[in-house]
Order: C-alpha cells, then structure tokens, then sequence
C-alpha cells in the first residue's frame, strides 16, 4: 500500500499505514503504552496524558501518542524514518509527572474500591508512578451521580477521562452524560441528574479505568482474585455474545464482556450482564408430580417413571424447544419424540421460518457486514430491545454515513432513519426502489415481528426477492438463542406448533415459557425455572442453567461458536438422576449412548452436536480477530481442543470439567439441575422407548461390544467385537471410539492410536487396538481428541464404551 510508512520505535523498525496512531504503531512492536482516555472503539479524547512518548527531532515535548497520527511525524534531515521513544528518561519523567497529577485527587481508597485488584489506576500507579506524594493540600471533592439502579457512582475517583461521555453518546446513543468545568472544577456529570436510560449502560463499568463507576448489583460482594473465570456464550438474545461468567464457589457473581470483533465486539447489553441474580431465584430445584391438581415435590424415580409411562401410553407426543435450549437438547428430544412417532417443535413464536432452507432462516449476512452496509433495511424488528448489542453496530455504521430505513413499527433506535411504513405496501414500494442501492452495500435485517404473522412466509419471500433484485445481504434477526441450532438438527414440523400439538395427548416441554400450551394433554416440563411453562406441567424435571452445562447455540447469523464452554453441574442431582434411572450418572453416560445408539448420541455432553458445529470455531474463529483476546490465541492454535475451559486457578481441569467444588458457576448446581440431554436420555430409557433411528435402524453393522484392559500407565487395550461388516474400517472406527470415551471417563482429554491386530472369523470381526491416553495432546501423528472424536461418533451412530 502506497499509505504505508516507515518508523523506528524503540530502536524496531515497522512499516505502518499512515493513519494509525503511534500508539497503536507501537501495538504492532509489542510494545505496550499506558493509557487511561485511548479506547480503541471510541473516539481520541488525548485528555488523559498517560500515553506520552518522545518524538526524536520533533517539538522538545513528549507527544500523546494516541492523539498522533505516524503521517504526522517528519521523517529525519537525509529521510530517515521518524524516531519514536517509549522508554526514554524524558518518556518516564513525563509518566511519572501525570500519574503525580491524576493522583492528586484521586482518595486512597483502594482497600474499599470494588474495582481493586482490576484498576487501570492501581496498576499504572505501580508500574510507572512513585513512592511518594508531595501534595499535601486537601483533595478535591465531587458528589457521586445517582445514574438508576444498575451503575454505582464514586466521582471522587472520577480521573475525567470521559470514556464514560464518549461511550453513552457514541456507542449507546444518549446524551445523559456529559463534562462540565475546566481544570480543577472538571467533573463527570449526568444531565439535569438523569438516570441512564440505556440497555447498554453497564459497558461504562467496564470502560471506567478506576473505580469511580462500579456494578451496583454485584457492590461489595466479591473481589477479583476470589473468582474463577468461565469464558462462555451469551443467551439472551440470539446475537452469541462471547461472555465470562465469573463465579465465588458456585454462585455466580458477575458476567463480563468478552472481545469477539465479528458478534459483540467488546459489549453486551445490560441483560446479559446483569441476568446473574435470576440464576439464583425460582430456581427447580427438584422434581414435581401433579396429584390432585397440584404439584408436589417427588424423587426423580417416581418422575422419571411417571413421564415415561404417559410417553408409553400416548397416541402423538408433541415436543417443543424453549428459547434457552442447547442444540444437544433439541437433538435429543427430537429423537426421543419423532421415536414415538410424533412431532417436535422449535418456532414456538410461530415465525414461519422454512424449515431446511438455511438461507430462509439466518440469511446470509454477518453481523461484521453491517460495519460496512451504506443502506441498512431493517423489517419488523427493534434491534435495540431484541439485540441491543446489534443495534449499537447499526448505530455505527449510521454515524459512519449509512442509511437506515424501517419497515414496522416505528421505535427508538438510538439513530435517525426514514420510517417506511408498517405494512405489505412499504414493502412493496421499498422493493420498487431496490434497483436503487444495489451499488452501496445494502443489508436488509428481517426480524421475528415481520415472519410470525400469517402471512409470514410470504414476508419473508418478498424479503428475500428485494435481495435479489437489489444485491442486498439478509440476516434475519432471531431473539431466541436456541432457535437457529434447533433449526439445524431440524427439530420443526410442518405446520409448525399448532400442527405438532394437534391430537397430543402428552406435550414434553423443553424449557418452552413463551406459549400457551392447551389443556388435556399430559405435559413433561423440563427446565431450570419455575417459570409460566412449569405451571402448567404434570410432571417437572429440573434442569440446569446455561452456565451450567455444556451446550452449542448457533447465533443468528448462523455463526457456530467454537462451544459455549460451561460447567456440568455437580452434586445430588446427578447422583440422584443417576441412581434410579440407571446408567446416566457421570460416568455411565457411555452406556446410555451405547444402548440407544444414534439416538441417545444426543445424551452424551456434546455428543448430538453436528459435527459441523464442532468444527466451525476452528475454521471460523480467526474471522473475527478476537473470541475474546485470550479466546482468540486459543482458537488460533492448531491444537485440537474444541471446547477449552480456561482454568485460572490450580485444580481445574484444562478440558472444560472442573473438579471437586468449583463444579458448575450456578446455583442449579447444587440444587438438582441436570443436563438437558441427560434427563432426556434417562426418559428414553425409563420408558423403554424406541427412538426415531432405532425405528428405522437398517441391518448393517452389529456392534457386540468393548472389552477394556489397562496394559501399563496410560496404555490401554480395547477389544472390539463386531459383525455385519465388509472390512476393518468400522472395526477400527469402533475402537477409536471406545478409547475417546474411555479417555473421557478417566478424565483424561486426548489419546493416541499405538497399534490394532484385526482378526475376522466367519463374519465375526475382532480387533485389539492400543492406545495411550493423555491429558494434553500427544506428540505424533494419529492422535485424538476425546471430546471431539465421542461428538463424531455419536454422530456416525458408534456406540463407545
Ligand atoms: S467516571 Fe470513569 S470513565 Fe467516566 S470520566 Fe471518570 S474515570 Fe473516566
Ligand atoms: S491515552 Fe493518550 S491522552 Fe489519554
């Protein structure tokens, strides 16, 4: 590129576009400079002073180097390329002079600061501030805001920085705060004490680089070092923000943003990141008959029992997917239900999206896309309440110069935009004008408002002509995280949920709150709140939270995340489940998948998910610089571990399981939530029940079983009987299985393959493979992962252990 320029930082020379700034020019050699103001997705502010650095040959003073841009450096008297200094004694003195300065009034309060041991202020004071102060005049004082009930104030500690201004007026789009004052009178203020009036106002907690804006909800409840980390995927909204789940033994004490450029960048809305409490209230933390017209608290073989005779004994079983169910889940329970010949159900918002036709239901826009879209139509949805996170990228590209239209009703979104009407009509006349854009990157976002109408179908066909005719990109904007995975394993019905209802006589309802289920049918609610679903159950299995069990979502522009990392729950309820059912505790779960073959492929953790989706982090990851910044050096690594956990303290197990107490973040964990697809395999084998591949189970390969021998250390035998078979390759497939699941069992992530002896013997084929099993990946080739090769397995329909 002809922009690109040369600069000599630090003695390294690096080629750079001419636009950047030095700090980030610094970014590029590793080298890190203090900041407080400088945000990378908000406007320069070069307020701070943090970010100073010296400018060989320029003015004698040290320049903010987030406010200069390397095009703006002379390059030296023969053309050499400028000199910057990061570390030179000008650069420290300069350092240690403003944080002199930002201290001055900042109290020394840290000991009762919620932001201590996380503070940008406490950290730079250490590493480029002194020992000492000779300020000994009294502080300055400043009274705190009251900005609602979500973000606490401590203005005192306010060091003006104002990426708390910047990101409600840019990013949010409110102009309640603001800066008033000059020099010492310098204070953050809200507008005529306003509160925030944001779903998105929580991201200034994270932004404030000391402690002036705190969580109210989580005040004085925890400190940093106390937590253990969780980096998972967000669920309340369809958009997959990437999120960590901090967690204080099992109770979950806050959710955090995590950097994903291509979904949330580094926001997420106030939902998400304040949903925490609720996973402590309402909880089911039990199973529930109904008797006489009410419910009462029953062990989990008398609801086991009870569900799997109304299963036994019914004409048509209807299944329906709540909002909040992981692709296993749905997997499972679409087998589990279409075994019994009836029908499953996942548009329970009645959106008539088309069922196998990918392009109808998640279009095939990115979310990124809307960076660079110069024409944004968005029909029947309000980005703003369904994805606040969304929106706030809308937002941007309308300040970048975009137009937004609307179709629908007509709502605030945070930015102009022509309303176009409410009706056919609008679209109609919009689609007369798509010739128009088809120059300027047009995006049309379609949301759930416009497809659950009657005449949904043929919205969404008008929609999907207009893209044609303009060159338009679609996305079409879900509100439920489960809806797009469920989609994909196909868990819909032709007719959609009054077509599945119709005639059942027992409803299992998979955590489904949204819809009114009719009465006279026998209904199995399964899901971790009491909520409006349960209600109406006749028999209630408690189930774990999202960050409680491991599970796939898709969000809504199709992007499988590389797994939603979370921690199984622990405790009574598996050993509860476990017992009475038979095989599903932790370590039978093999059992229960090799009973039920493909069917109960969805009951093992993971183990229903398409291989697709195992794959899809991977191959997709880098596409969004960032799966959070330590997220995304692991995905970038060629090791092969799918769903990585990120262990911060010792005793956790790097695969995703943690041991002994730190099991499960939840509350659910010790309150009897359990895995969806479990409970949905511990029906199927209560009832005996044929599943929808066990029906139409075609003769072919027989599997006769595993014999498992520890030879010596980590090298373990297994021998695989099998009949049914042309030649060794499902022998060995078998095998590889058995040794993936055993590896697993034993808690161990990884094995690798040492030798197989096939013997076939009048039909009946044997064979002996060894293997090595490890927790890391194992030099060499033909290695495995466990987690990965059991998903597979249980996909091909190869029973493990
Ligand atoms: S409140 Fe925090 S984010 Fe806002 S200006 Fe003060 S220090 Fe900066
Ligand atoms: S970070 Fe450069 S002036 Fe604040």
């Amino acid at each position: 590129m002809s922009d690109l320029k040369k600069i000599i930082i630090d003695g390294h020379e690096v080629e750079v576009p001419g636009a950047m700034t030095l700090i980030q020019a610094c970014e590029q050699v590793g080298i890190e400079i203090p900041r407080f103001c400088y945000h990378e997705r908000l406007s320069i502010a070069g307020n701070c002073r943090m970010c100073l650095v010296e400018v060989v040959g320029g003015p004698p003073k040290p320049a903010a180097s987030c406010a200069m841009q390397v095009k703006d450096l002379r390059p030296g008297p023969e053309g050499q390329p400028p000199v910057v200094k990061t570390n030179s004694p000008m650069v420290k003195k300069a350092r240690e002079g403003v944080m002199e300065f930002l201290l001055i009034n900042h109290p020394l309060d840290c000991p009762i600061c919620d932001q201590g041991g996380e503070c940008d202020l406490q950290d730079q004071a250490m590493a480029y501030g002194v020992d000492f102060s000779r300020y000994r005049e009294p502080k300055r004082a400043t009274e705190d805001l009251n900005l609602g009930p979500l973000v606490e104030t401590h203005m005192t500690r306010c060091i003006s920085c104002t990426r708390c201004v910047r990101f409600t007026t840019e990013v949010a789009g409110i102009d309640q705060m603001g800066q008033t004052g000059r020099g010492e009178d310098a204070e953050i203020t809200a507008y005529l004490n306003e509160t925030l009036d944001s779903n998105l106002q929580g991201n200034i907690i994270d932004l404030c680089p000391v402690g002036a804006l705190v969580s109210k909800p989580y005040a004085f409840t925890a400190r940093p070092w106390e937590l253990s980390k969780t980096e998972t995927i967000d669920v309340m909204d369809a958009l997959g923000s990437n999120i960590r789940v901090d967690t204080k033994g099992r109770e979950v004490m806050r959710i955090l943003p995590r950097n994903h450029d291509g979904v949330n960048e580094e926001w997420i809305s106030d939902k998400t990141r304040f949903v925490w409490d609720g996973l402590r209230r309402q909880r089911l933390d039990k199973p529930y008959i109904r008797e006489n017209g009410r419910l009462r608290p029953a062990s989990w073989p008398e609801a086991l029992d009870k569900a799997a005779a109304a299963i036994k004994g019914a004409t048509k079983v209807a299944g329906l997917v709540g909002d909040l169910a992981p692709v296993e889940a749905a997997f499972a329970l679409k087998h589990l239900v279409e075994g019994q010949g009836g029908a499953v159900e996942c548009r329970t918002d009645g959106a008539k999206l088309p069922a196998g036709n990918r392009y109808g239901y998640v279009g095939n826009a990115a979310i990124e896309d809307l960076d660079t879209a110069r024409n944004i139509l968005i029909v029947g949805a309000n980005p703003a309440i369904e994805a606040p996170v969304l929106n706030a990228r809308i937002r941007k590209a309308w300040i970048r110069g975009a137009n937004v239209g609307l179709i629908g009703k007509a709502v605030d979104l945070t930015y102009d935009y022509e309303h176009m009407g409410t009706d056919r009509a609008a679209l109609s006349m919009a689609m007369e004008s798509a010739d128009l854009v088809r120059d300027q990157a047009p995006l049309i976002v379609v949301g759930q408002g416009a497809l659950s109408g009657d005449d949904g179908a043929a919205v969404l066909a008008q929609v999907a002509k207009m893209c044609a005719a303009s060159g338009s990109r679609l996305l079409v904007l879900h509100t439920a995280a489960s809806r797009v995975g469920a989609m994909d394993v196909g868990a819909v019905t032709e007719g959609g949920v009054a077509a599945a209802l119709d005639g059942a006589d027992v409803i299992y309802n998979l955590g489904a709150d949204e819809i009114d289920v009719p009465g006279g049918a026998f209904v199995i609610y399964q899901g971790s709140h009491g909520d409006r679903g349960a209600h109406r159950a006749d028999v209630i299995l408690p189930a774990a939270s999202y960050v409680e069990e491991n599970g796939l979502f898709v969000n809504t522009e199709g992007r499988p995340p590389a797994g939603a990392p979370r921690r199984l729950p622990a405790g009574r309820g598996e050993g509860e489940l476990g017992d009475p059912a038979g095989a599903v505790g932790r370590d039978r779960r093999a059992a229960a998948v090799g009973q039920h073959g493909p069917a109960a492929a969805g009951v093992g953790e993971g183990g229903s998910a398409p291989r697709r989706y195992r794959h899809a982090g991977r191959q997709r990851g880098p596409r969004g610089r960032g799966v959070g910044r330590d997220g995304d050096r692991r995905l970038r690594q060629p090791g092969p571990r799918l769903l990585p956990l990120q262990p911060d303290r010792p005793g956790e197990r790097a695969d995703g399981r943690a041991v002994g107490e730190r099991q499960g973040p939840g509350r659910g964990a010790d309150r009897g939530g359990i895995v969806r697809p479990l409970v949905i395999a511990a029906v199927v084998m209560a009832a005996g029940c044929t599943t929808a591949d066990d029906a139409a189970a075609p003769s072919g390969p027989v599997y006769d079983g595993v014999e498992t021998r520890l030879l010596e250390g980590d090298l373990v035998s297994f021998v695989v009987t099998m009949r049914g078979i042309e030649d060794a390759a499902p022998l060995e497939a078998y095998a590889r299985c058995a040794a993936a699941q055993y590896a697993l069992i034993r808690g161990y992530g990884f094995a690798r393959h040492v030798r197989t002896l096939v013997e076939d013997g009048a039909g009946i084929w044997r064979a002996d493979a060894v293997y090595t099993i490890s927790p890391a990946l194992p030099q060499g080739l033909r290695t495995i992962d466990a987690e990965v090769t059991v998903a597979e397995c249980g996909l091909n329909g190869i029973p493990s252990v």
